[in-house]
């Protein structure tokens, strides 16, 4: 920021889920990461160089005995102040007045418009009114400056801080995903897993899941945000889960596939190798220096490889390459940015072309192949299967650290968690209780 700069960037509101009850509350990233401020409706202010405004302050829901009765304690101002080191606190009814005069009295602006209708309303209005004010010596601002160019450059970049919460998060979907290959059996639901997953999130002390889980037993796995998670496991299936936990907002993101009765087929075992395979290569080139495209290309590359193995594909591998003809089997990307959200900020390419992987940048790495039901181009046994490994990967000076390897993935780690024992949450007699 440069003199008279001021900077506004609300945090998240509660959404109405039905009637009068809320969906749980999440704050929004940016302001979680510029404040840790973990409230309902403020509003954090930085300026630069303005006189009568505060470099660092925050707007924030007023102490109000009756209502911290219904909805819980509250900082308030003093408690902002205090806590979490502000400058200044304000309650936030002072910012229908403060704001637009902040904005009246500065050069630049720095707001990501179109995230906050109400904050997006004031200031326009301060704009607006501020040209009929011209004798007065008051000016609409020169810009308005989209903040996340800055700002998501810096949450690309992992503290040892965040680290430390993505490696909780990680650790504990891990655990998760370990329950939920002791416990799979035929018969079971796949709401069950996901229930189980759910509960040792909550168990280990995350904020609860980062995404909603994908329990996708047989086929399902074709449907890549399948996440109904209704139907029934069956014998000889295998079972894709897609889940993670959050700690202090920070997300982990991994897949595994497993076979529901715990061993894998000869026709699954190949197609599962080949996944790994992939995987294993587009990891081992998560180095800096290497593109993010050059990670989803190793896949692209290895998983051409595979299709041609099962007949699927007849060309040769850079043929299939270059005119892209995996794609009915393979279609998402390979990686994605992971942090505070779970398909975090930060910018894929640079003058168009896709960046260099650097140390402190965390990725996923998930490539599959999915092989629907009634698809006749594949091979009639390998019908039906959808695979898909996902890991959480952390840029080194030296090359990469998997954050999530305690999830087994060789079949033989597989098949050894799916036979180990796991104690399970206890299961109450609803029919009883519902009596
Ligand atoms: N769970 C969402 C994803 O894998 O990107
Ligand atoms: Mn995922
Ligand atoms: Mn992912």
């Amino acid at each position: 920021m440069e003199e008279g700069d001021l900077a506004l960037f609300p945090g998240a509101s509660f959404a109405t889920r039905n009637h009068d009850v809320e969906y749980p509350f999440r704050q929004q990233a940016d302001y979680w990461y510029l404040t840790g401020h973990g409230e309902a409706d403020g509003i954090l202010l930085l300026s630069k160089g303005i006189e009568g405004l505060p470099e660092e302050g925050l707007f924030v829901l007023p102490k109000d005995s009756e209502k911290e009765t219904w909805t819980g304690v509250r900082l308030g101002p003093e408690g902002a102040k205090e806590t979490l080191g502000f400058q200044e606190a304000w309650n936030l009814e002072e910012a229908e007045k403060l704001i637009p005069e902040a904005v009246q009295k500065a050069k630049r602006v720095w707001y990501r418009i179109g995230d906050h209708s109400g904050l997006d309303k004031q200031i326009v209005g301060a704009v607006s009114s501020s040209r009929m004010k011209a004798r007065l010596g008051i000016h609409p601002p020169e810009a308005l400056v989209e903040p996340t160019h800055v700002l998501h450059e810096m949450r690309l970049f992992k503290t040892e801080e965040e680290l430390s919460f993505m490696r909780l998060a990680s650790a504990v979907s891990a655990e998760g995903h370990m329950l939920a290959m002791a416990q799979s059996t035929p018969g079971m639901g796949e709401w069950e897993l996901q229930a189980l997953l759910d509960y040792t999130f909550r168990r280990n002390g995350g904020d609860g899941w980062s995404y909603p889980a994908i329990v996708a037993g047989g086929a399902n796995a074709c449907i890549l945000h399948y996440n109904t998670n209704h139907q029934t496991l069956r014998d000889g299936d295998l079972v894709l889960i897609d889940a993670g936990a959050e700690f202090s907002c920070y997300a982990a993101d991994i897949t595994r596939t497993f076979p529901v009765n715990g061993t894998f087929t000869p026709d699954q075992k190949s197609v599962y190798q080949a996944v790994l395979d992939a995987e294993m290569s587009s990891i081992e080139s998560c180095k800096p220096g290497n593109s993010f495209n050059d990670v989803h290309m190793a896949s692209v590359r290895s998983l051409s490889g595979s299709l041609v193995e099962f007949g699927v594909l007849k060309e040769s591998v850079d043929e299939i390459v270059e005119k892209e003809l995996y794609k009915p089997w393979y279609l998402h990307n390979t990686s994605h940015w992971i942090g505070l959200d779970v398909h975090d900020a930060g910018r894929y390419k640079a003058d168009g072309e896709f960046r260099n992987l650097e140390a402190g940048m965390c990725l996923t790495v998930e490539p599959g192949l999915y092989f629907s039901e009634n698809d006749d181009r594949v091979p009639k046994p390998l019908r039906g299967i959808g695979i898909r490994i996902e890991d959480d990967i952390l840029i080194t000076p030296g090359g990469h650290e998997n954050l999530t390897l305690a999830a087994p993935k060789t079949i033989e780690d597989v098949e050894a968690a799916c036979s180990a024992e796991r104690v399970m949450p206890p299961v109450l007699d609803t029919e009883l209780l519902a009596k």
